[in-house]
């Protein structure tokens, strides 16, 4: 995700990939494009992985593609109706090759199953997040016309055993999966319908993964989960439900897997994302602390500052838990960047709950933040109990408010970094000037400065002295 501050209304837009292929070419072209969020990004790289197992090149033009596959978001309104365009650019190529096969995939897939097919004419196979295995036969199926479909959820796939291939990487940082799906429920998300049951990922490949990582020269991995507090192994993915108390105490907790891939080498760091404030424990700000290649970063999403919509969406803690928890990072890491997520106009939120979403966000002063509109989704427990009783006019007025705050805070948060030395991993030249480097700090924060000797995937100290709202600028010392 961009660490910007912005409405999103995807974390990042489609993006597509040219890589070359691992074994005897097939002859066929694969155009992949990504929308959502980091997993699905992450679960794009699974894909690649076993489609160019199968010998087929990459491309990023979509009219020359045999196979076009977008691996898709459900989790707002907008996000669907992105796609949906999307689709529409993709009749050229069959209109130009009718023997092309468009595949659909991932959280939109998920939640529409069959239903795609009827809608979208031109969609050959729609697959979900937990079936990618299949899709070597399932392009087969659509090659013999076919239409192709599995949306199977499963309680066990991690894809734990599969190297993803990096996509539209820079080579220095990358993202591996630790837990899949999400058990929490909370009423205004699609999540747990489109990515099934929770299951974290053997310890010992998530720590081999990050180890070949470092060897390939990358020097920063992010762990991703919907909820990564909750991961838990025990052997064998056995549900926490379940487990003797025997279990539970020689099962490795999520600060426990924190600690062993920071001991994968000193020079890789390690990020995580997705906190919960339900769960985060103090344990896990404990092993942050004690590991200089943790960064000092935690994406703690509150979603509203009142207790009664928090308890609404179903989120398992209170305004107080939550500034419990934020002064328990304050104290622990003093130095931690923080940010959230927020959505205004849940159901039935009054003009003062929203003002206490605006009295947290003082309290708290987030470095950033991704602030939607609340948008209905299908089959949520929202959608079934209560009513989308916010108007759009005011939802939209509470977000600007919303948006406009943390903008303040930003530049409060991007002007307290300024006269002091960061260290920066290097992520590659400035978009802005080839004479620049950027890269970030531990708390997340952009930094450039003149690239001089370095390269990327150096880490260098650099000196700021200056800043735009999201953006540090300064000099190696
Ligand atoms: N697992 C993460 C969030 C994943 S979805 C967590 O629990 O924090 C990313 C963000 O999208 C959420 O934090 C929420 O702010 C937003 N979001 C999810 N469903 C939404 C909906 N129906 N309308 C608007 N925003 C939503
Ligand atoms: Fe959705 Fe809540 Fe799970 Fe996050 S924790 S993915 S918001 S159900
Ligand atoms: Fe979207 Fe699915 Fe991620 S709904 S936010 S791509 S888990």
């Amino acid at each position: 995700m961009d660490t910007v501050n912005k409405v999103i209304d995807e974390s990042k837009q489609g993006e597509a990939y040219q890589l070359e292929t691992t074994s005897t070419e097939n002859g066929k072209k694969l155009f992949l494009e990504s929308y959502g969020c980091q997993m699905n990004f992450s679960d794009s790289e699974i894909v690649a992985s076993i489609l160019l197992d199968k010998g087929f090149t990459t491309t990023q033009n979509y009219e020359e593609a045999d196979v076009i596959f977008v691996n898709t978001c459900a989790i707002r309104e907008n996000a669907e109706q992105k796609v949906r365009n999307r689709l529409n650019d993709f009749k050229r190529v069959k209109q130009k090759n009718p023997k092309a096969v468009v595949g659909v995939l991932g959280c939109m897939a998920e939640r529409l199953k069959a239903q795609f097919l009827e809608q979208e004419k031109l969609v050959d196979i729609v697959v979900g997040p937990d079936a990618y295995r299949d899709l070597p036969n399932l392009i087969e199926e659509a090659e013999d016309g076919r239409k192709a479909i599995n949306v199977i959820l499963s309680k066990e796939e991690t894809y734990a055993d599969l190297t993803p291939v990096r996509l539209g990487g820079n080579g220095v940082t990358a993202f591996i999966s630790i837990t899949r799906g999400c058990d929490n429920m909370c009423s205004f998300c699609v999540v747990p319908f489109t990515r099934g049951r929770e299951r974290s990922r053997d310890p010992e490949t998530i720590v081999k993964e990050a180890r070949e990582l470092f060897e390939q020269g990358y020097r920063e991995v992010t762990l991703l989960g919907q909820n990564v507090d909750s991961y838990l192994w025990c052997g064998g993915g056995l549900k926490k439900e379940i487990l003797t108390e025997e279990q539970k105490a020689n099962a490795v907790t999520f600060a426990q897997l924190l600690e062993k891939v920071a001991l994968v080498n000193p020079d890789l760091r390690v990020r995580f994302s997705t906190s919960h404030p339900k769960d985060m424990t103090d344990e896990v700000l404990y092993t942050m602390a004690k590991y200089e290649n943790i960064c000092n970063y935690i994406h703690l999403p509150v979603q509203s500052g009142n207790s009664r919509v928090l308890d609404l969406m179903n989120r398992g803690y209170s305004r107080e838990w939550y500034l419990d928890r934020m002064a328990a990072i304050r104290r622990i890491i003093p130095d931690c960047g923080i940010s959230t997520d927020v959505i205004t106009g849940f159901c039935t939120e009054t003009e003062e709950e929203h003002q206490e979403t605006l009295s947290l966000m003082e309290l708290v002063q987030y470095d950033f933040a991704y602030m939607f509109m609340y948008s209905e989704r299908p089959k949520t427990l929202a959608e079934r109990k209560y009513k989308d009783d916010i108007p759009e006019e005011i939802k939209k007025r509470r977000l600007t408010e919303v948006v406009d705050l943390q903008q303040k805070h930003s530049a409060i948060r991007t002007k307290a970094a300024v006269g002091k030395v960061h260290r920066v991993l290097v992520e590659g030249t400035s978009k802005k000037s080839e004479d620049m480097l950027m890269g970030r700090n531990s708390q997340n924060t952009v930094v450039v400065f003149p690239k001089e000797q370095f390269k990327k995937g150096d880490y260098v100290n650099v000196l700021v002295n200056s800043c735009t709202s999201t953006t540090l600028i300064g000099k190696a010392i």
